[in-house]
């Protein structure tokens, strides 16, 4: 087996607001993940076109978007952050990858069959490729840690399926080429914690996510004070008190999800959270979850404005990320190119 270097990298779409799912699922544990890897944070906009955007806000939700994580705590010094368009690797390897996964494979994606609903003729082929798109954005670099929220999860089995394919379709050419096998390396999805998958607030069996149509679903991480509270405030619950131990959580959705968020907000685990909570009434509980999400959230939203003045900035934070990005990819892409018999040497 040959031994991979260990590298983080995660990718995020800029179609419009950060959510608290988007903030808790995958940011948070981006930020911890810097103190202890080399990571690359990629602002995936060859994701977001696989629907309809419009171009001038692309380019807007691209700098917030960035903007946002580091708010967030991304140091864009020490680690990677850019725009995946720059960096032409993505698309390159995405069509190699084309050629290695199976329709099949792809057909079983539950994303794609919620994304393109009843209307599945008329999606675009880049929807149903999509996520040959993102074995690419990790495979590129060799990426062997992806941190993600529970949703992304069956992508990534993609990933590692198509790393495997490839590595065992070009077993002999990598080894006529003296390179190390197993040549790509399958790639960790790391999920976990109580925020892996942060629900609606007005139902708690669909995820929080930027496309329901309900802006009262979801904490956008430009919310402020009063906006958070009224939301939480209109929170679907039940009529029953918070329970003292998890096992009360079951057949209660919401209660299971606020108490999540509550717990991934605080840094404890969901059973201290009821330890502490268990009895209460949610109107109590519901102002407490208010004053610890304004907390975390108002100076995100605070730093994300205050980069968002100065757009050349952040421009130029990209374009140092995508030489950065570039200078791990070309070699990769190189010998993949290689591999796969594109070049002679
Ligand atoms: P995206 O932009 O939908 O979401 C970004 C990250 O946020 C997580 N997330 C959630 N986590 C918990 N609860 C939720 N309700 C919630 N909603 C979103 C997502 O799991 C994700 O981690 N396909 C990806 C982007 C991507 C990518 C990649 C990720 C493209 N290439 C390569 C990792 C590696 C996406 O659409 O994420």
């Amino acid at each position: 087996m040959t031994t991979h270097t260990s590298r983080v990298f995660s990718g995020i779409q800029p179609t419009g607001n950060l959510h608290l799912g988007n903030y808790l699922g995958a940011i948070t544990k981006w930020v911890a993940l810097q103190e202890s890897h080399e990571c690359l944070f990629c602002v995936v906009d060859l994701h977001a076109i696989t629907v309809w955007q419009d171009p001038a806000e692309l380019v807007r939700n691209t700098r917030e978007v960035t903007a946002a994580v580091i708010a967030a705590g991304i140091d864009p010094k020490k680690h990677i952050v850019f725009n995946q368009s720059q960096v032409s690797g993505h698309a390159e390897l995405a069509w190699i990858f084309n050629c290695v996964a199976r329709m099949g494979w792809l057909s079983r994606m539950t994303q794609f069959k919620e994304k393109a609903g009843k209307h599945r003729e008329n999606a675009s082929v880049g929807l149903f490729a999509y996520p040959n798109l993102m074995a690419a954005d990790i495979l590129l670099y060799k990426a062997t840690h992806v941190p993600v929220g529970d949703d992304q999860k069956q992508h990534l089995e993609l990933s590692r399926d198509i790393a495997q394919k490839f590595n065992s379709d070009f077993a002999a050419s990598v080894a006529a080429l003296d390179l190390a096998a197993d040549f790509f390396p399958l790639p960790e999805p790391l999920i976990a914690g109580p925020a892996t998958r942060i629900m609606s607030l007005r139902d708690g069996r669909a995820k929080m996510s930027k496309s329901d149509p309900s802006d009262m679903t979801r904490i956008n991480m430009m919310d402020d004070a009063n906006t958070i509270a009224r939301k939480f405030q209109k929170a679907r619950t039940d009529p029953e008190p918070l329970p003292s131990s998890e096992a009360g959580l079951e057949g209660r959705p919401e209660a299971d999800n606020l108490v999540g968020i509550y717990a991934a907000l605080a840094g404890h685990a969901k059973a201290e959270v009821l330890s502490e909570f268990g009895g209460s009434q949610f109107s109590a509980f519901k102002k407490a979850l208010t004053e610890i999400a304004v907390e975390r959230v108002a100076p995100v939203a605070a730093e994300t404005k205050r980069l968002m003045d100065d757009p050349g900035q952040i421009d130029a934070i990209l374009v140092d990320g995508a030489a950065r990005a570039r200078a791990i990819a070309d070699p990769v892409l190189r010998s993949v190119k290689q591999v796969v018999g594109l070049i002679q040497d």
